[in-house]
This record gives structure tokens, sequence and C-alpha cells, in this order.
């Protein structure tokens, strides 16, 4: 089916100016970016974006690992995008990461993992509303 899925380019990958080679994998890849915009993420927003998360012992280290610089979030269309997202990206450790995904490529360890996706159709749709207005959402 034809889905939506968020994207987020950590601060890790946009420090290092890879922005648009993990665009490429994207598009490439045959998902399409319908909305996007750099950010630079507060506090707030990150622990609230990573909410189910709140009790783990990574917690704390995950949102000043999010705040620590910008980061660009984006909405990625196309079939089975949750799942086409996730094969691009490679496993969460990019020590587990197969060879010639974004994270084997541009990623150094499990906190500064270069991209997140949304895991589930649930997910993608609470992660795309808590970044973009309907509006700022340009399906073609
Ligand atoms: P992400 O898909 O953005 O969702 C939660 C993030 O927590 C995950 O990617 C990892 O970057 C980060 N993280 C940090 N430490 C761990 C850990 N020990 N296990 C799982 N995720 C971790």
């Amino acid at each position: 089916a034809n889905q939506r899925t968020l994207s987020i380019i950590k601060p890790d990958a946009v420090a290092k100016n890879v922005i648009g080679e993990i665009e490429s994998r994207f598009e490439k890849g045959g998902l399409k970016i319908v909305a996007a915009k750099m950010l630079q993420l507060s506090e707030e927003k990150a622990g609230g974006f990573y909410a189910e998360h709140k009790e783990r012992p990574f917690f704390k280290d995950l949102v000043g690992f999010m705040t620590s610089g910008p980061v660009v979030v984006q909405v990625l269309e196309g079939e089975e995008a949750i799942a086409k997202n996730r094969d691009l990206m490679g496993a969460t450790n990019p020590k587990e990461a197969a060879p010639g995904t974004i994270r084997a490529d541009f990623a150094e360890a499990i906190d500064a993992n270069a991209v997140h996706g949304s895991d589930s159709p649930e997910s993608a749709e609470r992660e795309i509303a808590y970044f973009f207005a309907a509006d700022e959402i340009c399906p073609r």
C-alpha cells in the first residue's frame, strides 16, 4: 500500500554534511520527500517525540544527542514506505547494519545512528503529526 513515514536525519549526519547523500538513498530507493524542514530541537520537543522511551536508561543521553545540533525532519511517501525506509536505514545499531545501508555507511554508534524512521503505521501517523501540519505536506 502507499504509505507515509516520518524520517529524521539526526545531528551526527547533519554535522557530517551528508544530508544530500542520505536523501539520494531515499529517492533512489523509490521514496518521495513530500515534506521537509531543518530544526534545532528543544529538550521538550525531543523528549516528547521519544516519550515511549522515557523509562529507558538511555533516554537522557538520547534527548541530549538529539538536541546537540540541527536535524532534518521529513515525510517520505511511497509503496510500503515504512518498511522500505527501515530497509534503507539498516539495523538500529550500525555495527549490525547490513552493508550498503545508510547506518552502515554513515553512522558510528547506536545513539549517533544517522537516521530515525517510524516503526509502524501507528507511530508514523503520530510522528508525522508531531512535526507537520497538514498543509506542510505536499503529496505529488
Ligand atoms: P531511533 O530509531 O531514533 O529510536 C530510539 C533511539 O534510541 C534509537 O534510534 C537509538 O539511536 C537510540 N538508542 C540509544 N541507545 C540505545 C539502546 N541501548 N537501545 C536502543 N536504542 C538506543
